[in-house]
């Protein structure tokens, strides 16, 4: 793996367009060849990598990869998965993980993901860590990678999803280029360490938890615990070994922590109407909601099913990585018998041909457009896994929803939910007919959930320009200045020590120690001068 054919001055196109705008403005000629050269196939080179087999993760990347692509940029993505049509203007290019989803679909056999939600904390991030240090080898060892790198292609940017993959970090000095950071879930305590973000665990909750950021004593307690513990396990477990793999993947690079702590900004897929609001340092961009397109035209069938719905429609679809169609059937019985007693009809995004026991009133689908469903005037009502697209889509909709979390962030996000006020949450092992039907009802009588449904939507499309605008912008914008060292805070580069104020503090105390031994030094000798008087007043 020589880097040799891979170090040259790289010239960033989009940066001598612009410089060359600035001199030839006067020239309208040369401006409309240079515009012209723009648009067309002059963009820049792109990689981006967005490693994890979860389509929910890939829907994310690709969202923004293709937003680039149709700005005229050079895309190339590395993921599990294949783009099935990419944009027909742009060049789009992927880099398939060949085997991946194999691999997963292996192990998701091998457990419940229902039963995810009985693990606790304290074992889920170790589990998610190992997880990730032998998927990571996998990526840099993959065939299809090892073709890239060893190719002479150049690329202007690297773009890498954050995901306790620390060592894929190192493409973006391989091929010479700045690097910027996805975050799938908004700020959290992995991106906040590459950027030195603070997070207070006094109210800022951990994504893993289902906390708001109004925490009672126990939950600040275990908060805080939990906050140590992650980066105890991040700075001596996790890094020290995807170090190792760092040497081994890309030996001619500098220092891995020089990488590690080198993005140049962070996109982070949240936003004010989504997440509770947090501190953010400013080479963080929040481009929540981007990757939702505006609506489609329905199949026919699904047309006339949500147009002749008088009484509305309730959307249920557990996501793309939780089937339905695993549902015990005693979970699956109580949503059949729910919705038979509804008057209204009901989209099941149910992964099989035959659903036993079918109601007249409900419709299924293996795979179902679900964007334009929600965009939809008659759905009222969308039953959720509580994931973070599934969530903001329904914002963006200004649809009530009811969360039924199992995993991961789901419970941080059923929480939101219920907090912010438009919609309920039930926990997957609370689901039974009585208390569906009791949550279902709640939700299509009370109006207030859909007036909060919508307001929630306005504040999420109240923004200068679109997010996909803004995302390019900066995704540009780092490309033009070859980095953005001038957005980075300091914070970054102290030990945690010094970050954490312990020397200062020692110090003080130091001193107050001091103080405290000499004045009882001083009273001391006092003494010893006062008691000899005393002695000889006694003789006299
Ligand atoms: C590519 O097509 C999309 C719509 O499909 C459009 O918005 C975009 O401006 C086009 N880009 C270029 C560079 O022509
Ligand atoms: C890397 O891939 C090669 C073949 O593609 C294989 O022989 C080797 O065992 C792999 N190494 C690791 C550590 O997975």
């Amino acid at each position: 793996m020589s880097k040799d054919n891979t170090i040259a001055v790289s010239i960033h196109p989009s940066h001598s367009f612009y410089s060359q705008l600035q001199r030839n403005t006067m020239k309208p000629i040369v401006l409309f060849f240079t515009s012209l050269v723009l648009c067309g196939v002059n963009g820049a080179k792109i990689l981006a990598i967005f490693p994890v087999p979860a389509r929910s993760h890939y829907i994310l990347g690709s969202a923004l990869m293709r937003g680039l692509a149709e700005r005229g940029h050079d895309v190339t993505m590395i993921s599990p998965f294949s783009e099935k049509n990419p944009p027909k203007n742009g060049s789009y290019r992927d880099v398939v993980l060949t085997g991946f989803l194999e691999e997963r679909e292996r192990r998701s056999k091998e457990m419940d993901m229902f039963e995810m939600e009985n693990l606790n904390l304290f074992m889920l991030l170790p589990f998610f860590i190992n997880m990730m240090i032998e998927s990571t080898e996998l990526t840099l060892n993959h065939t299809n990678v090892q073709t890239l790198l060893n190719s002479d292609e150049k690329f202007d940017l690297v773009i890498v999803e954050q995901f306790m993959n620390e060592a894929l970090k190192g493409l973006a000095p391989y091929f010479n280029a700045p690097m910027i950071a996805f975050s799938t879930i908004g700020a959290n305590t992995w991106v906040n360490m590459l950027v030195g973000n603070p997070a207070p665990p006094s109210y800022v909750p951990d994504a893993l938890l289902s906390y708001s950021s109004n925490m009672t004593l126990y939950e600040r307690t275990l908060n805080t615990m939990n906050y140590v513990y992650a980066e105890m396990l991040y700075h001596f477990y996790s890094f020290p070994r995807h170090e190792q793999l760092y040497k081994k993947y890309f030996p001619n690079n500098p220092g891995f922590y020089d990488t590690l702590y080198n993005a140049s900004i962070v996109l982070l897929n949240s936003h004010s109407s989504t997440n509770q609001p947090v501190p953010y340092v400013p080479n963080m961009i929040d481009i929540g909601g981007y990757h939702v397109q505006p609506p489609k035209s329905l199949p026919n069938d699904l047309q006339e099913f949500l147009d002749n719905a008088k009484d509305g429609v309730i959307y249920f679809s557990l996501g793309s990585n939780l089937k339905s169609a695993d549902l015990p059937p005693t979970k699956r019985n109580a949503f059949l018998r729910t919705f038979s007693k509804l008057k209204q009809k009901i989209l099941w995004k149910w992964e099989e041909d035959v659903l036993p026991d079918q109601p007249l009133n409900v419709k299924v689908g293996k795979w179902l457009p679900q964007q334009d469903i929600l965009a939809h005037p008659n759905v009222k009502l969308f039953i959720s896994h509580g994931g973070l697209l599934s969530t903001i889509e329904t914002i963006y909709h200004g649809v009530p929803v009811l969360t039924i979390p199992v995993a991961g962030d789901q419970k941080l996000n059923a929480q939101r939910v219920v907090s912010q006020g438009f919609g309920l949450s039930l926990g997957y092992k609370a689901v039974s007919e009585e208390t569906l039907t009791q949550k279902v009802k709640e939700l299509l009588e009370n109006p207030m959930y859909g007036k909060t449904a919508k307001s929630k939507s306005e504040i999420l499309h109240d923004r200068l320009v679109k997010p996909m605008d803004t995302a390019a912008y900066w995704v540009e914008y780092v490309i033009r200045h070859g980095g953005a060292p001038h957005l980075r805070v300091a914070g970054v580069d102290l030990p945690w020590y010094k970050y954490m104020l312990v020397d200062v503090v020692a110090f003080i105390s130091a001193i107050l120690l001091l103080t405290v031994y000499v004045f009882s030094k001083i009273m001391h000798m006092c003494i010893y001068f006062i008691k000899p008087t005393k002695q000889k007043l006694k003789r006299n």
